[in-house]
């Protein structure tokens, strides 16, 4: 994406996410695998800086404390999905019930607010069907997503 961050617009990105990196529960992120040899805090941070750039694009027009916190945590389950026994009934396995599970640690261990949850719970959409992401920093999470998953699936 061509779209490069001016050092202002860096330090704004860090400033919000520094609480977040430097704990040891999002570091723990970095152990487990997203997509081929990227790891899931790899993949996460790389989310953020999208979702971050695409919102410039447009505009600026998002609530930062939502977009990058939900950006980091969207995927923040804590477990090796690849160790994980493949379940015969589709709506058990890893694509829909991992939102679920990264809200539920998120909630937990960073007391987010309900519409940084939603950002977390949406950002598979359209698989989850019913999570249909329906503020913007929701929809520029879920497509960044998107974005990163498939540039990290060539790329490998
Ligand atoms: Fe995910
Ligand atoms: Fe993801």
């Amino acid at each position: 994406m061509k779209y490069s961050l001016s050092e202002q617009e860096i330090i704004e990105f860090n400033n919000v996410l520094e609480p977040y990196l430097s704990h040891p529960r999002i570091r723990e992120m970095e152990q487990y695998c997203a997509h081929g040899r990227i790891s899931v805090l790899e993949h996460s941070l790389d989310v953020a800086r999208t979702a971050y750039r695409l919102d410039a694009m447009l505009g600026k027009k998002s609530d930062l404390q939502v977009l990058l916190p939900g950006a980091i945590l969207h995927d923040f389950y804590l477990y090796d999905w690849h160790d994980r026994p493949l379940s015969i009934h589709i709506f058990r396995m890893h694509g829909y019930t991992h939102p679920s599970e990264a809200c539920r640690n998120a909630a937990e261990i960073f007391g987010v607010d309900e519409k940084t949850q939603e950002v977390i719970r949406c950002h598979m959409w359209p698989l989850t069907l019913r999570s249909l992401p329906r503020h913007r920093e929701a929809v520029l999470v879920c497509l960044a997503d998107k974005l990163c998953a498939l540039r990290e699936t060539i790329q490998r």
